[in-house]
């Protein structure tokens, strides 16, 4: 048989061969094709369950968000509080932006976010006034008070308050490279040593500007706490805010005398611009004009 069909195909043209040879091909059932289209149905089934889990309601306790780090990753409620913004000011801060903009839809800018538990509160609120809000997060990821990864746990706790939605996180300096823990041994870890380990994209500020100015109806500045860098954050921050928008800056206080001395001179300096909308001895609250 193999014989006879050897002879038929040595005197049928090879073009008819060909021709036949590519139908019988296209018959076979595609391997790759139904592949996909498992891989597809699996995703999206999965996908969907996604999407159930994520219409729980939003926790907006302080405390809460509070203990999810000390429970889910044994950090120190020293260094949870000590390094966040403290409850009462982050209320003043959503009474402020809630009072400017009511139930609107907003954008808000974070710069210096460490675990996120400012971020997270203050989120929480934002989208229980309007769900479309987003926050944004600018932090380089780098050791802060000893305690390293921060982005991983941050956006867990992002997913365990569903917000993961409403933010956005950008992994890099505001400006410039600058030392972690504002350049303070913290833990046995010095920062000028492993200065050059610490890694992170830069000029955030700068970029987020070429996307588009005014974009920001709020900022909250809590990153590096160094007075010159605080006035050049500053100024970028000028052309990101929306007219009204509202600047929060944190740790104006006896701690941070150059600090302090530098947000004021902003001020003085920029009266045509900005005006003191409230200073709680902690949080200088300044609206753009
Ligand atoms: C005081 S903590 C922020 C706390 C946070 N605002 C809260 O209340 O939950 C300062 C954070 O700023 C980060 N940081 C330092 N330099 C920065 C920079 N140039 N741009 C953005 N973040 C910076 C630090 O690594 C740290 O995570």
């Amino acid at each position: 048989m193999k014989f006879l069909k050897a002879i038929f195909l040595f005197f049928v043209p090879y073009g008819l061969v060909k021709l036949y040879a590519n139908y019988k091909e296209s018959k076979k059932p595609d391997l790759r094709l139904q592949d996909q289209h498992k891989a597809e149905r699996d995703a999206n089934q999965l996908e969907e369950t996604v999407l159930e889990n994520d219409r729980k309601t939003i926790s907006v306790d302080y405390n809460a968000i509070t203990h999810f780090f000390m429970e889910t990753f044994n950090i120190e409620e020293s260094h949870v509080l000590g390094g966040s913004i403290p409850q009462e000011n982050c209320d003043r801060i959503i009474q402020a932006i809630v009072k400017n903009y009511s139930t609107n839809r907003i954008t808000g800018l974070n710069i210096g976010n460490f675990l996120g538990v400012a971020f997270t509160y203050i989120l929480s609120n934002m989208v229980q006034n309007n769900n479309q809000s987003t926050f944004v997060s600018v932090d380089p990821n780098i050791p802060h008070r000893g305690i390293s990864d921060l982005e991983t746990k941050f956006i867990s706790c992002l997913h365990e308050y569903n917000l993961q939605d409403n933010s956005l996180i950008i992994n890099g300096y505001s400006l410039r490279k600058n030392t972690s823990n504002d350049g303070v041994i913290f833990d046995n870890y010095d920062p000028k040593e492993a200065f050059d380990l610490e890694k992170g994209c830069t000029g955030v500020l700068d970029k987020l500007t070429q996307l588009g100015k005014n974009n920001f109806q709020f900022v909250i500045l809590d990153g590096n706490h160094h007075s010159e860098y605080l006035q050049q954050e500053l100024e970028r921050c000028t052309s990101l805010l929306a007219p009204n928008g509202i600047l929060f800056l944190d740790d104006i206080d006896k701690n941070w005398k150059l600090l302090k001395k530098s947000a004021f001179h902003f001020l003085k300096a920029n009266n045509h611009a900005f005006e003191e909308l409230y200073y709680d001895g902690r949080i200088l609250a300044l609206r753009r004009k």
